[in-house]
């Protein structure tokens, strides 16, 4: 199991002059959530979550040596195009990171990024995006370091990922994802993300999640913001004691393929994150009346005809909806039917259980 400072580079920082690289990494779906932090983004709970498979951030990065380190240096690109408004967030990641890659400093680099999911969806793309830079940093690292081994490469990914964007460290490896410690999940860590280590039942195999685009607007409260109102919240120790209790329970359901307990955990998950909101100060709604109206067609649905299928939320007002492979035809009927005309544009996103970062180049 590795510490933090196993993850501070004190090798050589000659031998690479240039080069390039192309990784993409994926979005994934909180079960039990991540809300409320410590400092250096050291979560309040442990949390677990789907890893997505098509809705992804691709980021190409090329780096050269530069004649004199001065301070971070690099062009942003979005899709090809020259993309200032991103410049803070790299800039504070790079500070977040340099104790652990000091060679940071020593390269210009260009990153150039998309996302296969569509512009201002209302879906995050700091979890893809954090994570697929990371890839492309520990690419160069592994240049530099070449004898360095794939468990330390995932992991020290999964470590900067975290300083990124919190979530983004559940991004990198595996289809099931826990992140912070918990007493019963071996390998457990609050500085990275791991493999779910049990053996995940058939049932949550290809799982899939359709997500609709209720809202695509911009937040009026970020996630960051929405962490910090942990601190001092009237529900929050009890809040943290009961993702680990879920986190608990979620384990044995995924082993033992007990959708029906599943559907509970995860909407009851997605309820409470959205109930510490409104229960903070100041409080706040991000669900949006088409939020509840699809929560309760779901609920109309599930109880008339028995099929498994469920919902769970982000910090916004999208909706996932949660269902196992083997009733994709008539979930995606009712989908059709019943809960498009609430998307805006009626747009949703099909994606299922995907494995993680991908090396492209
Ligand atoms: C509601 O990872 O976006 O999606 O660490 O401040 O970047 P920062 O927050 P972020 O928070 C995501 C919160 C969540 C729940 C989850 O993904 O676990």
């Amino acid at each position: 199991m590795f510490l933090e400072k196993d993850f501070v580079y004190n090798g050589t920082l000659d031998g690479v002059e240039n080069g390039n690289s192309e990784w993409s990494a994926p979005s994934n779906i909180a079960l039990v959530k991540y809300w409320g932090k410590k400092e250096h983004q050291i979560p309040a709970n442990p949390s677990v979550s789907f890893t997505l498979n098509n809705c992804k951030t691709i980021t190409k990065v090329s780096f050269s040596k530069k004649e004199s380190i001065t301070g971070f240096s690099f062009d942003l690109l979005f899709e090809g195009k020259e993309k200032e408004s991103f410049r803070p967030k790299i800039q504070k990641f790079f500070e977040r990171i340099e104790t652990y890659c000091p060679y940071l400093k020593n390269f210009h680099f260009v990153i150039d990024t998309l996302n296969t999911f569509p512009h201002s969806s209302g879906i995050a793309s700091s979890a893809s995006g954090m994570a697929a830079l990371a890839m492309n940093i520990m690419d160069l690292e592994k240049a530099l370091n070449p004898q360095m081994n794939e468990a330390y490469f995932y992991s020290k990914a999964s470590f900067l990922a975290r300083l990124g964007s919190g979530s983004a460290c559940r991004s990198i490896k595996g289809n099931v994802v826990v992140w912070g410690t918990h007493k019963e999940i071996e390998g457990s860590s609050d500085l990275f993300g791991v493999e779910f280590p049990g053996q995940i039942h058939e049932n949550f195999k290809n799982y899939q999640d359709t997500i609709l685009l209720v809202d695509k607007g911009e937040k009026q409260v970020s996630s960051t913001v929405g962490h910090d109102l942990m601190h001092n919240h009237p529900y929050a120790e009890k809040r943290f004691e009961q993702a680990h209790v879920n986190l608990s329970q979620i384990k044995n359901i995924l082993e033992t393929g007990d959708v029906e307990n599943f559907i509970k955990i995860v909407e009851s998950e997605a309820l409470t994150l959205h109930a510490m909101m409104l229960t903070s100060m100041p409080y706040y709604i991000l669900m949006k009346p088409n939020t509840l109206e699809i929560i309760n067609r779901i609920w109309k649905y599930r109880s008339e005809t028995g099929t498994p299928v469920c919902f769970t939320l982000d910090a916004g007002a999208n909706v996932h909806v949660l269902y196992p492979e083997s009733v994709k035809e008539k979930v995606v009927a009712f989908i059709q039917q019943e809960l498009v005309g609430y998307c805006q544009n009626s747009q949703y996103i099909c994606d299922e259980i995907g494995k993680g970062s991908e090396k492209i180049n």
